[in-house]
């Protein structure tokens, strides 16, 4: 979609609340706190409540994570309608190697402690699992335990293996993705399926592209910072956002994102950083 069109949908007034609208109609917000290394139940609990108290809607999880039951406990606790928040998560690897999806699954919702998971993904491609494991996912969502389910980590390769035998294409496909690793070939084959895209480690992990010099320049020429310039870049490109901090500074820095546009100029330059560079694992190559 063209910079334009994008940066119409996001008035101040609706900020944290804008969404996407999946395949499946159901609404995602764009922006939302991620809590990958956020350790125990207790400290993950004290920031979704934070993040939540500062507009926040929507918050990414998984099993593998470890702090489930204090995403549930601050989600059920927010004092905002259910429905108003979406919550992810994810099965991990080793469920979908012994075909224990639907029973993760449940392990899951219980832990969060909800009568369902807004978004419920595959959380890597295991080889050989994918048809299967993808047909768990069609179940629960039948049943309506969870709103919408996709995928995270599928690579072309992986999506084609999935889409010859589903009835159910992606909602989302959640992957790593930031300036430094744009994976356009992918993004594309996404785009022209309906998958939403969904960036993990947007910030590339807080390393050295907050210190790149383009970037730099771009935030100083809209009194931003750099963070709020990539994030500002994934969703007014379309791309769904989930940043992670643990800091209070930090979550109301990544959430003002709303109030500036880059300009089509400024879209280009972001466009020319991507060097094919990851901090994660890579899909096609994994080991766990
Ligand atoms: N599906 C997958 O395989 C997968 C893989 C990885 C991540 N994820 C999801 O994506 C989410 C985000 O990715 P991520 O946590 O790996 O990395 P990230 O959001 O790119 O970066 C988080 C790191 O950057 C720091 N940070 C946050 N905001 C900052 C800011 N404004 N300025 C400077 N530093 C800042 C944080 O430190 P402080 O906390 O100290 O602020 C933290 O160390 C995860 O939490 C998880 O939900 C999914």
């Amino acid at each position: 979609m063209p910079a334009a069109t994008l940066s119409g949908l996001f008035p101040r007034t609706e900020g944290l609340r804008a969404t996407v609208t999946l395949n499946n109609g159901v609404r995602m917000p764009w922006f939302g706190l991620g809590v990958f290394q956020i350790a125990g139940d207790t400290n993950t609990e004290m920031v979704v409540r934070m993040a939540l108290e500062h507009g926040y809607r929507s918050v990414d999880t998984a099993a593998l994570y470890g702090n489930e039951r204090g995403v549930g406990r601050a989600v059920r606790g927010a004092g905002v309608p259910r429905e108003q928040l979406f919550v992810t998560t994810k099965v991990w690897n080793d469920d979908m190697r012994r075909d224990r999806v639907e029973l993760a699954f449940d392990q899951s919702r219980r832990r969060l402690g909800l009568d369902y998971v807004d978004l419920f993904l595959l959380h890597w491609p295991i080889a050989g699992k994918i048809t299967a494991s993808w047909q768990a996912l069609e179940k629960l969502h039948r049943a309506g335990k969870v709103k919408a389910i996709g995928v995270s980590n599928f690579m072309p390769k992986h999506l084609d293996e999935l889409l010859a035998a589903a009835e159910v294409v992606p909602a989302v496909n959640q992957i790593e993705f930031h300036p430094y690793l744009q994976s356009k070939a992918l993004a594309d084959y996404c785009r022209a399926k309906g998958i939403q895209l969904e960036a993990w480690s947007p910030l590339m992990q807080g390393g050295a592209l907050l210190q790149d010099p383009a970037l730099t320049a771009i935030a100083a020429a809209h009194g931003k910072t750099v963070a709020q310039v990539i994030l500002r870049w994934d969703i007014q490109g379309g791309v769904v956002t989930i940043p992670k901090s643990v800091q209070p500074r930090r979550l109301a820095e990544n959430a003002g994102i709303f109030d500036f546009s880059l300009t089509d100029a400024e879209m280009t330059t972001i466009a020319a950083l991507d060097r094919n560079q990851r901090s994660g694992a890579d899909p096609y190559h994994f080991n766990f």
